[in-house]
């Protein structure tokens, strides 16, 4: 492979960060891994697992130079069963083109990265991703109920399956989900399927401060289970609407709250959505918009999913996740500002408030190179240990990858540690396996 085609594989979405690979291996069969990881094994070579490269956090990056072994050409629905409501992938589907599959069928596979129509199943079970619907389905773990994991020294591990129930043995497959690639190479993934709920509506609500947006959040769950829940700040509205050339929905409002109830009748859809509007009014919302067609639905959510890479084009800056319970998204959200504004330092929030995760982007703007590399991790260690003092996490759903392996200690002590090193070098004990991430340096 010439240079320029390494260098596709040297990046993710990641910031602007970039380390060349010294071979891509891109199989069509994922039979073919065990093979792989023996040679690499043999060879005591890295191997980064890589799908389609739209991750957060740095997990495809590959470090520590060696193999990028891409799944992406593995990319077959291999059955999707009606009666037992499940589907088996390889790892290389698109998570879109497999929802757009299931829904043929009636099914639901509910898990939606913001970059579902180019992200692969095994990149978001590698990361556990989640979404907006996670608020009311849960997140990609909660779909999975049996894998193909190709462990550092090519041996083939099989656990769970189609069946409903399964107690025996540890639970693998969940280990395996969210171990970004450090401890096995999903090569199959048997996945869970809902009915799919056929009526939907998307209501927007807006409100005078950040403050009583943040508080509508809360509002809204006291009595309806909205199957998503986003709230975005202004500068994130300005920014993605301006990203995709449109006019501001609501102008001059201080946040947003995109929501979705679902269900399989309208008269469903209808009274949660008259009484999620009648919370959204309490709680002090300007006006409260009904998208009722398919059309004024799909221009918000591409509002929504377009916020992440608006806001990341307006100037180097580096991405927070942080996940709190939901109670305490005010004062998260209301403390990341306050830390920002003492130390000169713009943030943009948006994201998952129904689910108490948020997204913090710093920005850098036009700070000189020095100071922001001076003042950035303290005040990143700041927004951690806020969000940890608020029994939250310096994650949600983006993973710990390469970027913030340094603030992992910040949410757990040396027993913690101690546990997830015993089962890397269990499982790994040459740390072949996508080297360099989750631990600290
Ligand atoms: C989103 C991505 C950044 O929610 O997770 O848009
Ligand atoms: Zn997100």
């Amino acid at each position: 492979m010439a240079e320029e085609e390494l260098a596709l594989f040297s990046h993710d979405e990641t910031e602007d960060l970039s380390f060349q690979p010294d071979v891509v291996v891109r199989p069509r069969d994922p039979a073919i891994v065990p093979e792989i990881l023996a040679l690499a094994h043999r060879l005591k070579v890295p191997v980064t697992p890589r799908g389609a490269g739209t991750g957060l956090s740095g997990g495809a990056l590959p470090v520590q130079g060696g193999i990028v072994l891409s799944l992406d050409r593995c990319d077959r629905i291999l059955d999707i069963n009606t009666e037992n409501m499940v589907a088996v992938v390889q790892p290389g589907v698109i998570t879109q083109v497999l929802q757009e599959k299931v829904e043929e069928a009636g099914l639901y596979y509910p898990p939606d990265p913001a970059s579902r129509g180019s992200c692969t199943i095994g990149g978001n079970l590698a990361e556990n991703a989640g979404g907006p619907h996670a608020v009311k389905y849960g997140v990609t773990s909660d779909y999975v109920m049996g894998l193909h994991a190709v462990l550092a020294d090519g041996t083939l591990i099989r656990c769970g399956g189609a069946r409903r129930k399964d107690v025996a043995g540890y639970d693998l497959t969940k280990l395996f989900v969210g171990s970004e690639g450090t401890l096995g190479i999903i090569t199959q993934a048997t996945l869970r399927l809902v009915p799919l709920p056929v009526e939907r509506a998307v209501l927007l609500a807006s409100f005078p401060t950040l403050r009583a947006g943040l508080e509508g959040v809360l509002a809204v769950f006291r009595g309806v289970t909205p199957s998503a829940c986003e709230l975005l700040e202004r500068d994130a509205v300005e920014a993605a609407a301006s990203h995709l050339r449109r006019p501001v929905p609501v102008p001059g409002a201080e946040a947003l709250i995109v929501m979705e109830v679902d269900g399989f009748t309208p008269e469903e859809v209808e009274r949660q959505m008259m009484a999620a509007g009648e919370r959204l009014e309490g709680a002090g919302a300007v006006e409260v918009r009904v998208a009722m067609t398919r059309r004024e639905r799909e221009e918000l959510w591409a509002l929504r999913a377009a916020t992440g890479e608006a806001v990341k084009a307006i100037s180097t800056y580096k991405e927070e996740d942080c996940s709190v319970p939901r109670s305490k998204i005010v004062e998260l959200v209301l403390g990341v500002k306050a830390i920002a504004r003492k130390a000169g330092i713009r943030t943009i929030c948006y994201g998952h408030a129904g689910d108490g995760n948020i997204h913090v982007n710093v920005l850098r703007m036009d700070m000189d190179e020095q100071k922001w590399q001076e003042h950035l991790p303290a005040v990143i260690e700041e927004i951690f240990e806020l969000t940890v003092s608020l029994g939250g996490s310096i994650t949600g759903e983006h993973g710990v990858g390469w970027t913030q392996r340094r603030y992992l200690p910040l949410q757990f002590g040396h027993a913690e540690m101690a546990a997830f090193r015993a089962i890397k070098d269990a499982l790994d004990p040459d740390g072949i396996l996508n080297p360099g991430k989750i631990f600290p340096g």
